[in-house]
């Protein structure tokens, strides 16, 4: 995609930080929209030469090359119902809408209605995203949006987009209200598009991990244990629950495919097809840091559903794209980062 204007909301979390520092390094001139809730301001990744402040909180960093970041702080469905009125977004090229109450496993099933706030985020979004008529739109829905009752123990199955059916109505219960909230926004996004016009794409990542993800995150949290050679290594749950894993490099070059090639509003899989259970991700991370530990089962933490892998033949067709890491790669360069942080406590990745 060639560059120009783009939009990133939550752009200072996990997934948004590595899809606005991509655009950047791509020359895009990038607007962020974060409240860091759980976001990290700009000033600890953006490698700015320049920062000009305003005096409204908002920030502009020049980075290296002259591509620019500029941040407003605030709440993404405030700031856009203002924009709207005020004029004060630029027109955008490219927008990628990331905000949401997200979390791990404890957050999804420990507060379901702070994670509801989704619903009103996206209907905000959608609303702001209409009006403004931005040339593309990339709405970052979830595998958690499919029926959970085709990821049990006993016959799972890989999940295929058109396991999700708005056009014949045939939906099933998806994970909790994280799932529904997603579900929902991919029929928002739907309605976009056809009723209004908008040339939107939904992707639904499976399990994103990366160097710099919260520990409240499966994938982090056994790296950062097995950095510390914690005897025994515990995982969540019987640790035979699976999902399926996606560097965050990979997961970011399938969303900037994806928002070239679908403007329907239809949704695509980012996953590899393969499950791998959090005993086995245990075990890698041991086997990495070269020691072998009792791997520890902790029965009484929330472990979500038991078997969650793309079916990846969509991506593969459609986009071209396949994940280029394998698992264990990523996982060498989280443990890494894990060991970094694990030597220097203090150290913000
Ligand atoms: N990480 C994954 O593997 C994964 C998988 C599937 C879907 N997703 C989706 O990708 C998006 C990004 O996820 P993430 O893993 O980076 O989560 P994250 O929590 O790291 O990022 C979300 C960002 O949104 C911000 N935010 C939350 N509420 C806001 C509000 N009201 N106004 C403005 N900013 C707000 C947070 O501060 C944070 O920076 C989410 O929509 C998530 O559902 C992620």
């Amino acid at each position: 995609m060639s560059g120009g204007t783009a939009l990133v909301t939550g752009g200072c979390g996990f997934v948004g930080r590595h899809v606005v520092s991509r655009l950047l390094a791509e020359g895009w001139d990038v607007w962020v929209i974060d409240n860091t809730s759980t976001g990290k301001p700009p000033e600890g990744w953006v490698p700015a030469v320049r920062t000009i402040r305003r005096t409204d909180g908002a920030a502009t960093y020049v980075c290296p090359g002259g591509a620019s970041l500029t941040f407003i702080p605030g709440d993404v469905r405030q700031v856009l119902r203002a924009a709207i009125d005020a004029r004060m977004l630029p027109p955008f090229n490219l927008v990628c809408h990331l905000a949401a109450v997200v979390g791990g496993r404890m957050k999804i099933d420990g507060d379901p209605l702070a994670v509801a706030t989704d619903l009103s985020i996206d209907a905000e979004f959608f609303n702001w995203a209409i009006r403004a008529n931005p040339d593309r739109v990339l709405y970052a829905s979830s595998s958690a949006a499919y029926p959970v009752d085709l990821q049990e123990s006993e016959g799972h199955v890989a999940l295929r987009e058109d396991m999700i059916d708005f056009e014949r109505g045939r939906l099933g219960m998806p994970d909790m209200t994280y799932g529904w909230a997603k579900l929902t926004g991919e029929y928002l996004a739907r309605i976009a598009a056809q009723k209004y016009g908008l040339h939107v794409a939904c992707v639904r990542p499976f399990s994103g991990y990366g160097e710099d993800q919260d520990e409240s995150y499966p994938v982090p949290a056994i790296a950062a244990r097995a950095a510390r050679r914690e005897d025994p290594l515990t995982v969540w749950g019987s640790g035979q629950q699976g999902r399926d894993f996606v560097h965050i490099d990979d997961c970011v070059e399938a969303m900037l495919r994806a928002v070239e090639v679908i403007s329907d509003g239809s949704a695509v899989n980012i996953g590899s097809g393969k499950l791998t259970t959090f005993l086995e991700v245990a075990a890698m991370f041991a086997r990495l840091e070269g020691y072998e530990p009792e791997i520890k089962p902790l029965v009484d933490k929330p472990v979500g559903v038991q078997a969650r892998y793309a079916d990846p033949s969509r991506a593969r067709q459609l986009l071209g794209w396949a994940p280029s890491i394998s698992l264990e790669e990523g996982f060498r360069r989280v443990l890494e980062a894990a060991r970094r942080r694990h030597a220097s406590p203090l150290e913000v990745v």
